[in-house]
């Protein structure tokens, strides 16, 4: 069984035009295809222009992220056979500059990933022989979840904060930041401590919800950021009451 689709897919190719435009393409879609798949017939069979990223096909390294009908998606995960109804437009994610046709530049997600300081900070490394840092199963619990992030960027894609004020830190940054500030072999959070919770962190985000709901790996990066702020809260109790509780 196979579905004839129609791709209405965003066109920008800056040596050409400075206005980006739409190109439908009629593609014949078996139904085990994804949009990936589709786009990929495009660019092997009908139109080798057109631009976008891929690598594993397999919804694990999160370079396939595009708006769908409006909704950001990994392309690898959506079937064609789910929009047999009526055209499918596909976009560039949303809220990040276009460097052509439907690929992003990824910048600014990559700096405010790095601004979390997204590894494990000790204050003192023990020796290599006195062997690795034991965590228990219910540690690894308190923030393995986060650790699902694949980077897609659907979150920021989706986020009405990052929209309008892209200084945001962002869902996944603010999540990793707190997948290592629950992490019991790390000792870093003051480090973070600035970005977080400083003016473009946690106390911006509005808990609409989108980039949880987004999420193609179910990280929950709001239920994150909600909790980051409690943490902080409390943390911010006891330097009040307890001064010399938080040395
Ligand atoms: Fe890797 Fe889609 S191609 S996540």
């Amino acid at each position: 069984m196979s579905t004839r689709v129609a791709l209405e897919v965003f066109r920008y190719r800056p040596e050409e035009s400075e206005e980006p435009t739409f190109q439908t393409y009629e593609v014949d879609c078996p139904d085990d295809w994804v949009l990936l798949d589709a786009l990929n017939h495009i660019k092997n069979e009908i139109d080798g222009t057109l631009s976008f990223r891929w690598s594993c096909r397999m919804g694990v390294c999160g370079s396939c992220g595009m708006n769908v009908n409006g909704d950001p998606v990994l392309t690898c995960a959506t079937y064609c056979k789910d929009f047999a109804d009526g055209p499918v437009r596909i976009e560039p994610l949303a809220h990040f500059p276009v460097i052509r046709d439907l690929v992003v530049d990824s910048t600014d997600f990559m700096d405010k990933i790095e601004s979390v300081k997204p590894w494990i900070i000790r204050e003192d490394e023990k020796p290599l022989e006195e062997g690795e840092y034991l965590q228990s199963p219910g540690e690894l619990l308190d923030f393995k979840q986060y650790t699902l992030c694949i980077n897609c960027m659907l979150c920021y894609a989706a986020c009405p904060i990052y929209s309008r004020h892209n200084v945001f830190a962002g869902p996944a940054a603010l999540a990793i930041g707190q997948r290592y500030n629950l992490d019991s072999r790390d000792e870093g959070e003051e480090d973070r401590r600035d970005v977080i919770f400083g003016p473009e962190g946690v106390w911006e985000c509005t808990f609409v919800g989108d980039c949880t709901r987004v999420c193609p790996k179910h990280v929950d990066p709001a239920g994150a950021i909600q909790q980051a702020k409690a943490r902080h809260l409390a943390w911010w109790a006891k330097k009040v009451l307890m001064p010399w509780g938080t040395k």
